[in-house]
């Protein structure tokens, strides 16, 4: 079995949870950690046991061990840090939101293409069993077509202006963060909606700090998607089919709910130990033992419509993110 030395960019708050998911995973070298501040690197390599420790990105990304960087900045850093991380010919698993509009996905996408290098959005629930059940659900046509997708993921995050979740410099508001899952879900089960319509709640930073976004299809098939920090909920994914409505939850291991005529039915995926990141961090290791530059699961066109579809939300609730639009 082929190991990979992992390097992590940005000792954040994810990179912890991923760290302990990559821990899981037998090929997985956990090799260095980079911050900007050396001596939080090194208490993060020396907390979740990575080998090295650097107080500079670049200083790591010359490091000529590292295979694999997963970069965990803020989204307005994506970009850059992708770019950087591909031209020293590395494999990139970036944290979503890929990028802060479409631009510079395409040119994140254009330069893993020139570099003949790995790049992949770590959209980490396309991986997970649950929703991977959902999708062959969809496409056994057993419970007919799909007619209706309701998404949510909203929890209580109080107004703070120096909070990464409301700095539009950083990318902050409810869509990228975590609006893209509503809408992921909608464009991984309904496709690419004909119209979209979207309401905004701003909070006086001028962040989408609440949004509802319906997308519009043809044959009267509709996605009714809720993304914000103003309430905690129960985050359902709710798919209506014409002979029944499949529910899940996002808490992971939650049972797959399936209501028929017949009555309900749970089904119970296994979605592991940990927090659902082994899944992606699996897969990259396997596209790259394949000698791929992209996931042909989670392909970098999917990435770009989906980055797409959000600019234009963005555009409907007139959010804009300074020197980036
Ligand atoms: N997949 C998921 O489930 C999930 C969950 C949460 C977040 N995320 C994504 O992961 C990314 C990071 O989120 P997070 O919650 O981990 O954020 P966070 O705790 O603020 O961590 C971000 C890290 O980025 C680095 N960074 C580089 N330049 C920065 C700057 N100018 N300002 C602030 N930080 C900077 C910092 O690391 P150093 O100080 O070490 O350099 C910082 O610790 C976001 O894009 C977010 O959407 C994904």
């Amino acid at each position: 079995m082929k190991k990979y030395n992992w390097a992590i960019l940005g000792c954040g708050w994810i990179a912890e949870i991923f760290a302990s998911d990559l821990k899981t995973l037998d090929n997985a070298v956990l090799y260095a950690a980079a911050s900007r501040n050396i001596d939080k690197a090194n208490r993060f390599a020396k907390d979740f046991g990575f080998q090295k420790a650097f107080g500079s990105y670049e200083e790591m990304l010359k490091d000529e061990n590292v295979d694999i960087v997963y970069i965990a900045s803020p989204h307005s850093f994506h970009c850059e840090h992708t770019i950087l991380s591909l031209k020293h010919k590395k494999a990139v698993l970036c944290e979503k939101a890929f990028a802060i509009n479409s631009k510079e996905v395409e040119k994140m996408i254009k330069t893993s293409k020139e570099e003949n290098a790995f790049l992949m959005e770590a959209f980490w629930t396309r991986l997970v069993p649950t929703f991977q059940k959902v999708l062959s659900i969809i496409e056994s046509k057993e419970l007919g077509g799909l007619k209706v997708v309701q998404s949510d993921f909203m929890f209580r995050a109080p107004y703070n202006e120096k909070s990464r979740l409301y700095d539009l410099n950083l990318g902050g508001g409810a869509l990228l963060d975590i609006g893209i899952y509503p809408v992921f879900t909608a464009l991984q089960t309904l496709g690419n909606p004909e119209n979209v319509v979207a309401n905004v709640i701003k909070s006086p930073t001028g962040s989408d700090q609440h949004i509802d976004v319906i997308f519009e299809y043809n044959e009267d098939r509709r996605a009714y998607l809720r993304a914000g920090f103003m309430n905690d909920a129960p985050n359902f994914s709710i798919f209506h089919f014409e002979k029944g409505t499949v529910q899940i939850s996002r808490e992971m291991n939650s049972p797959i709910l399936v209501k028929t005529e017949e009555g309900i039915q749970e089904l119970q995926e296994d979605d592991g130990p940990g927090f659902g990141y082994y899944f992606e961090a699996a897969h990259v290791m396997e596209c790259l033992d394949n000698g791929c530059i992209e996931s042909p699961i989670l392909t970098n066109q999917f990435s770009l419509h989906l980055i797409q579809t959000l600019d234009e939300i963005r555009r409907k609730i007139n959010v804009v993110y300074p020197n980036h639009d």
